[in-house]
């Protein structure tokens, strides 16, 4: 039985900029089961790291939330104050955040800031702390974790700060991790160690993950479901193996056509023709008309496609007055 350990319903965000607004997240509602991988993908400016962020109301000044609701367990965490979200920030739910360079401190020793983390949310002495921060260095892969543990973030590559922040989200053992382009920054092999670790904290100790990628390759090894964005929308919510098999959402069906073997190790969705619109005014339509092949006239007649089920199909969802069934 799967049991529900995060909720998004509803949610739209849009930014301020200096000038100018940007809708960044439309009416998004997805559920993550514990002990589960969820992998949210689409092109970048889809909106899935404001999605990610909002998990644990890490959203910058300039979002404006225009509504919806975010739940970890009981909580709305949109509704909580500081001292409530400290409950959950790092010792329920942690972010691998996709720059991982900004995600450190600069001046503070990379062995000293694992450290830290571990001793403020875990029960360690400072000695204990700086003992579990070599091995957490060590797990992660990186060459001479004790010359790293001395370095400053700027003194090591952005893949190595990414296996830093890696180390510092697992550590905690959270109930969720928010894993933001976790392996985009690394290469092949170390790209499969990472995964391989985060699989084990979800089979060893239950730790859901929202995965953000936009590499199909990553999503077919580890996720169970999979939401794909587009343009602030959810357009296509399923399993992995039904959406990887018969994808029915015109862009989910073109990303996929678009990739040449589904099994090859890395897989971007940037091979898709066009590009996706400007978000600075709320969409009247479907957003995707523009690059679709099968948009119809109905498609620009009426206001934009809500997510529902696809009949017969059960955990299967669509946006679409066209959809892709067999062709
Ligand atoms: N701090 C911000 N201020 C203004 N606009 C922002 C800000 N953060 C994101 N946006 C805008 O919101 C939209 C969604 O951005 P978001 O970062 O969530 O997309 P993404 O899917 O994570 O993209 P990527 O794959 O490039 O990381 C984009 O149009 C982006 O320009
Ligand atoms: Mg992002």
């Amino acid at each position: 039985m799967s049991q529900l350990l995060a909720s998004i319903r509803n949610l739209s965000v849009r930014y301020r900029t200096r000038d100018d607004v940007s809708y960044a997240v439309d009416q998004v509602s997805l559920d993550i089961q514990r002990g589960s991988v969820y992998a949210l993908v689409g092109e970048s400016g889809s909106g899935k790291t404001t999605v990610g962020m909002s998990l644990m109301n890490l959203l910058p000044d300039e979002a404006d939330i225009l509504g919806g609701e975010v739940w970890f367990g009981d909580k709305d965490v949109l509704t909580l104050n500081d001292n409530e979200l400290r409950e959950i920030r790092g010792r329920r739910a942690t972010m691998i955040f996709q720059d991982p360079v900004a995600g450190l401190n600069p001046v503070i020793e990379i062995g000293d800031q694992v450290a830290e983390v571990l001793t403020t949310h875990l029960d360690m002495d400072k000695r204990a702390g700086k003992i579990a921060a070599i091995e957490i260095l060590t797990q992660v892969g990186l060459p001479d974790p004790q010359r790293v543990a001395k370095s400053y973030p700027f003194q090591l590559s952005g893949g190595m700060c990414q296996r830093v922040m890696i180390g510092i989200a697992t550590a905690l053992r959270p109930e969720l991790i928010i894993a933001d382009e976790p392996t985009a920054s690394l290469d092949v092999t170390v790209q499969a160690q990472i995964l391989h670790q985060l699989d084990t904290l979800r089979r060893e100790q239950g730790t859901a993950i929202l995965l953000i990628t936009h590499d199909f390759g990553v999503v077919s090894q580890i996720a169970d479901e999979v939401g794909v964005m587009y343009a602030g929308h959810l357009v296509e919510t399923g399993s992995v193996r039904e959406v990887l098999a018969s994808p029915v959402h015109p862009y989910t069906h073109g990303l996929l056509a678009a990739l040449p073997r589904l099994d090859a190790a890395r897989q971007d969705l940037y091979a898709l023709p066009g590009n996706p619109p400007d978000m600075n005014e709320p969409s009247r339509h479907c957003a995707f008309i523009p690059r679709c092949r099968k948009a119809m006239q109905q498609c620009r007649d009426v206001g934009p496609p809500q997510l529902t089920s696809i009949p017969g199909q059960s955990g299967r969802s669509v946006a679409c007055y066209n959809p892709v069934w067999q062709e």
